[in-house]
């Protein structure tokens, strides 16, 4: 009796508080925080995979698994997918019968869900899939970010999903890393731009909307920096290198509004960095600001003791780690975090406080996320659901992805009464134009992707008729067929020209540590025999990271890098190999020549001298390609640079313009960079650093200046005491080939 009284005083207090709209979410958390038992709060922080709660069937759910862990752990968060993408209709079913068990608990706190739409809804099937970061970077158009984040907000929440686990924040500066292609390339000030873009998009609208969903930056902090590129292996990072090109990104978003981040499951200086109290309170919370949810990554907390070996127990890897910061444990797939910090907090290792302190951002976001009005899959969400203009969405992000390397002789755009070869691995495959999170984590599975997605095979068809296209590839990356260098040469006897389409299958986490930079000898054995043929062949690579070609280079007439640029990727590759779009994209890292040669942009001047002994024939900077390149059909000419004044002071502002003329016969796009180089600094100086891009649109013929306020901030780098500092002195300000001389004062 006593029982059922309490029960319903307290089904009583929690509709009240609930319905009591004009409690604000802070209150409404307080008010529910206060009534949970210790069982149930451990429950809230922690979070399983769909898998543990499933039968063996794909999206078919396990009723008694899902029973046990709701209503004896109460997780209050699940994730993932068991192997593929789900239609919409089949996530409506998982997620509403998670939330009706959800809604059967003692306090009816609904599940928080959570996937990883990387460049689109990844796990949806017939998901619009879009170019991943890399490719996203090189359009410089935050623009196209916003408006692609917005659809895959927009098709996450059609399919359920309020929370997005995107994006990845981490600097691409180590090229072999396997996860470079969800990077936004080299540069801290692209990162930061898209990045913050990404983000304020995603949440914008507010986190009831059924257009929004709540973002999760990630990697904090310093994870794609790994000493030998193969994932989740050390770091070594002196705090002066992660101030200066890892942290910015994640300060930028925590201001742009995220409300979630993932920590990196690496190490940094010997500290696995979900037991860093330091990087996850002293710097993310105190320093930076963060008030949102730390959730951890994969297995991350346990890894502390069985991989990582700095707790001797399981139980001293959750006490690290929550005590560290981490609110909730990615358990994922027991539930032996809840039994541990249970013990622990009764041990006295873990305060209840620090418990209530995680257990509030949760129930805060979950508030804030609607998931308490509704927490099942709405209607008006659903109808975003696939929508026509996403695929022109997907067909104009491709497009100013494309980046054309090399064009001798302006080989292209071809005329479309060519006859063609069409070779390589990449000819016939969907897989290899996506790459990474497309409809199953690899992306390889061809079978889950859009029955209408084409590959570039047919669209050059469709650009010049079969009968002009010849082809000595078969269907897939991966079969042999492709790799037959002594089918290709009299395959290519009728041609007039050869596309030969090299690159990588998709890949995503440590399947894609790679060995070695250089394209696989099968593929440059491709590329030898092409060019044997004597007919000018162009080589168009899919690819998530620059794969070395320089043994090939010289022989090929034309170079397109086209990253894994989604959906589209096949249309936008042809539309510009034959002219129907005028390429623009320009690439956000800088393509290495070779191991020996991996310098990146922002080089200091140190590397940028050979000394004589060693080999001084081009200078330290000496890519296949360097950051920013990328030709177009047209020509573009500056003028020189104009500034509003040569002096900047303290707190004061000069303008930056320049003009910019489209020389040439045809339209066409251009990004406008802005870089700067401080002559001499406390600390070496960068030789070149990005502050500021603009993309315009000129017609033939058409001019227009471009314009950019400068202030102090957008000089600085952070000096030895780690302070972001601008300091006094000459400034070199470089735009193209034209540069002009600030001086900047206290
Ligand atoms: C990845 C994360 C991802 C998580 C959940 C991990 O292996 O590192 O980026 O969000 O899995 O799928």
């Amino acid at each position: 009796m006593k029982n059922i009284v309490a029960i319903l005083f307290a089904l009583l207090l929690t509709n009240i508080s609930f319905s009591q709209n004009n409690l604000s979410d802070e209150q409404k958390t307080n008010t529910l925080l206060k009534q949970m038992t210790l069982d149930e709060k451990i429950g809230q922080m922690t979070q399983v995979a769909l898998a543990v709660v499933c039968t063996p069937t794909d999206g078919v759910l396990d009723t008694a698994a899902l029973r046990k862990a709701i209503q004896n752990y109460k997780v209050g968060s699940i994730l993932n997918v068991t192997g593929h993408a789900l239609t919409v209709d089949q996530w409506h079913i998982v997620i509403t019968q998670i939330q009706d068990e959800a809604k059967k608990s003692r306090l009816h706190i609904p599940v928080i869900y959570g996937l990883d739409g990387m460049h689109g809804q990844t796990y949806t099937l017939d998901a619009t899939l879009f170019p991943q970061n890399i490719a996203m970077a090189a359009t410089r158009n935050p623009d196209l970010a916003k408006a692609i984040t917005k659809v895959t907000a927009k098709e996450l929440r059609a399919s359920g999903v309020r929370w997005n686990f995107a994006p990845v924040l981490d600097c691409g500066r180590q090229p072999l890393w396997s996860r470079f292609p969800e990077t936004y390339g080299e540069d801290v000030y692209i990162g930061k731009t898209m990045g913050a873009t990404v983000i304020k998009t995603y949440e914008e609208d507010g986190l009831r909307n059924p257009t929004a969903v709540a973002s999760c930056m990630k990697h904090y902090l310093g994870y794609s920096a790994s000493r030998t590129g193969k994932d989740r292996t050390p770091i070594y990072m002196p705090e002066i290198e992660m101030r200066e090109y890892y942290l910015p990104q994640f300060r930028e978003a925590v201001k742009a509004g995220s409300s979630t981040i993932m920590i990196n499951s690496g190490e940094i200086n010997g500290t696995p960095v979900h037991a860093s109290k330091y990087l996850l309170t002293d710097v993310l919370r105190k320093e930076l600001g963060f008030q949102g949810l730390i959730v951890s990554d994969w297995e991350d907390i346990i890894r502390l003791h069985t991989r990582h070996n700095v707790a001797p127990t399981p139980r001293a890897a959750v006490v690290m780690a929550v005590n560290a910061g981490v609110d909730m444990s990615m358990v994922p797939s027991d539930f032996s975090f809840f039994d541990l910090l249970k013990e622990a907090v009764q041990k006295g290792e873990v305060s209840v406080n620090r418990i209530d302190e995680a257990v509030k951002r949760i129930l805060l976001l979950k508030f804030k996320l609607g998931l308490f009005e509704n927490p099942y899959p709405e209607d008006v969400a659903t109808a975003n659901f696939g929508k026509p203009e996403y695929q022109s969405l997907a067909l104009d992000a491709a497009h100013e992805a494309m980046t054309l390397l090399k064009n001798q002789n302006d080989i292209l755009p071809f005329s479309k009464n060519k006859k063609i070869l069409v070779a390589g691995p990449s000819a016939q495959s969907i897989s290899a134009l996506n790459g990474c999170w497309s409809y199953t984590w690899q992306g390889k599975d061809e079978q889950w992707y859009p029955k209408d997605s084409k590959t570039i095979l047919q669209t050059i068809i469709d650009k010049v008729g079969s009968t002009n296209v010849m082809t000595c590839t078969a269907k897939g990356f991966d079969n042999m067929i492709n790799f037959d260098a002594d089918k290709l040469k009299p395959a290519a006897a009728g041609a007039d020209v050869i596309v030969l389409c090299l690159g990588e299958n998709a890949y995503a986490e440590s399947p894609g540590n790679t060995r070695d930079m250089i394209l696989p000898d099968e593929q440059l054995n491709l590329a030898k025999a092409a060019a044997s043929t004597g007919k000018p062949v162009i080589l168009v690579l899919t690819e998530g990271r620059p794969r070395f070609i320089t043994s090939i280079e010289p022989q090929m007439k034309g170079i397109l890098m086209t990253y894994w640029s989604g959906k589209k990727s096949a249309e936008a590759i042809a539309d510009v190999l034959f002219g129907d779009y005028n390429p623009d994209g320009i690439l956000p890292f800088s393509y290495p020549k070779s191991m020996g040669e991996i310098v990146l942009y922002d080089r200091k001047p140190s590397e940028e001298v050979r000394e004589v002994f060693n080999d001084n024939i081009n200078g330290g900077y000496d890519p296949l390609f360097p950051f920013g390149f990328g030709l177009s059909y047209t020509t573009f000419q500056y003028g020189d640079i104009q500034l509003s004044s040569n002096n900047l002071k303290a707190d004061g502002k000069i303008t930056v313009s320049i003009t910019v003329k489209n020389t040439g016969t045809r339209d066409g796009k251009h990004t406008v960079e802005l870089y700067s180089h401080e002559l001499y600094a406390s600390i070496t100086p960068f030789m070149k650093r990005l502050r500021a891009f603009k993309k315009i649109s000129l017609k033939a013929g058409e001019q227009q200046t471009v314009s950019f306020i400068i202030s102090k901030s957008d000089l600085e780098f952070v000096n030895a005491q780690l302070k972001e500092v601008t300091e006094p002195g000459d400034f070199d300000l470089m735009i193209g080939d034209k540069k002009a001389r600030i001086n900047y004062k206290l």
